[in-house]
């Protein structure tokens, strides 16, 4: 289960990537918001971040004009690694290094091509495992 959050930067391209779950049929749950009026971005970015945190969902995407607020109230949460990624190379670095468990988007920064590409390389790519990369996340918690 993928938890997706945006705000009214993010909501058009939101639609994209629910319509992109739909077709590869994979499961999300959506925590809003539900329409383009504005609204407050960290709402939705706790709701997710909660939601993964949690174990109710595996993974988290969440869409901002720019993701970048959205993004740094994710990564208040404990045990949440949101990465803001703009391009494939660092979708797929940040789950074989990071294990990233949110991925973060502009909704006003990357148009629904890219953006979808992105999406498929962050839930598709897992984590390597390696002992070094474990070891620097266990660092980030401590
Ligand atoms: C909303 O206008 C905008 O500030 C928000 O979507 C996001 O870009 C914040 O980081």
């Amino acid at each position: 289960m993928i938890a997706l959050g945006c705000d009214q930067g993010g909501y058009e391209l939101m639609q994209e990537v629910k319509k992109h779950l739909d077709a590869r049929g994979l499961e999300y749950k959506d925590f809003g918001t539900y329409s383009s009026a504005s609204v407050d971005y960290p709402i939705y970015g706790k709701k997710v971040a909660h939601a993964v945190a949690d174990g109710e969902c595996e993974k988290g995407i969440l869409i901002c004009g720019t993701g970048i607020g959205i993004s740094i109230t994710a990564n208040k949460v404990k045990g949440i690694r949101a990465a803001l990624c703009h391009d494939v190379f660092s979708a797929e670095a940040t789950r074989l290094h990071n294990d990233a468990n949110v991925l973060a988007m502009g909704g006003r920064v990357v148009g629904p091509g890219l953006a979808l590409m992105i999406v498929d390389k962050f839930l598709d790519t897992p984590f390597s495992g390696e002992e070094r990369h474990a070891r620097r996340i266990g660092m980030i918690e401590e």
